[in-house]
């Protein structure tokens, strides 16, 4: 079976020390960096811009994993393309012309991903998948680190592993919210090639992010440590976060 690949989302990380954090997952083994570009409109919250993406680009060789939780990315591609992405993703909830968006974020050679909110049924990227390279499933409502995964999505997940193994190509199948070292073996049974993790590595105790990252990586199955339970700490933490952003 293929490695499950890492991608700790920044969104948790110490934004006053991003490069720092930036490089000290890669060191720890991460294997995409997922950046949460949020807009204030699709979603309740405001995070990043293309600015910091092209700065993110000069201190990491990693894959930029671009999440666009956004109400109009079609007019921002080409500065996130521009800025260094390597996956450009946007929701299918935001996109009435998807399969323009789609392309047009191919036409500037960054791979293409979709994705859609827990609500939001499958069959809305059916048509869709075969000119995708990543399909993002989120396991929380967009908008926030520190959340609880959705358990009814880990069925949703499967659904979508059979609907790329049944179209023949490599879409890449990504799990994005809540995801923990105590959850990360169901969401990889569930056929998950891509975990993102924010508040369960950028949190993790004693700030060890190989650790964490070996652990989710093995779908929970090293050591007994409790990294990524939902402690105190981490519940502290997220609430002090979603005030601050
Ligand atoms: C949620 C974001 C996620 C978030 C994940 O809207 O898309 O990428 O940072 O954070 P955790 O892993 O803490 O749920
Ligand atoms: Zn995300």
């Amino acid at each position: 079976m293929p490695k499950v690949r890492i991608a700790p989302s920044i969104l948790s990380s110490d934004f006053a020390h991003l490069a720092d954090e930036i490089a000290a997952v890669e060191q720890a083994g991460a294997d995409l960096v997922h950046v949460d570009v949020m807009d204030g409109h699709f979603v309740p919250n405001l995070t990043i811009g293309p600015p910091i993406v092209e700065a993110i680009r000069k201190v990491t060789t990693l894959p930029l994993d671009v999440h666009l939780m956004m109400t109009n990315p079609d007019a921002f591609i080409r500065e996130f393309a521009e800025a260094g992405a390597t996956y450009l993703t946007v929701h299918v909830e935001a996109c009435p012309h998807l399969h323009r968006t789609v392309q047009s974020i191919k036409e500037k050679g960054v791979q293409a991903g979709v994705t859609l909110n827990p609500a939001t049924p499958l069959t809305s990227v059916e048509e869709i998948l075969p000119d995708v390279d990543l399909l993002l499933i989120m396991s929380v409502n967009p908008g926030f680190g520190g959340q609880r995964f959705i358990v009814r999505v880990l069925d949703k997940i499967k659904k979508a592993r059979a609907m790329i193994d049944r179209t023949g190509r490599s879409v890449l199948l990504e799990v994005d919210g809540g995801v923990k070292v105590d959850n990360a073996a169901a969401i990889v049974a569930a056929g998950a090639d891509i975990l993102v993790a924010g508040s369960a590595i950028f949190e993790a105790p004693g700030h060890d992010y190989r650790r964490v990252i070996a652990q989710l990586r093995a779908g929970g199955a090293t050591d007994s440590g409790d990294n990524g339970k939902p402690t105190g700490h981490s519940k502290a933490a997220a609430s002090s976060r979603k005030a601050r952003r």
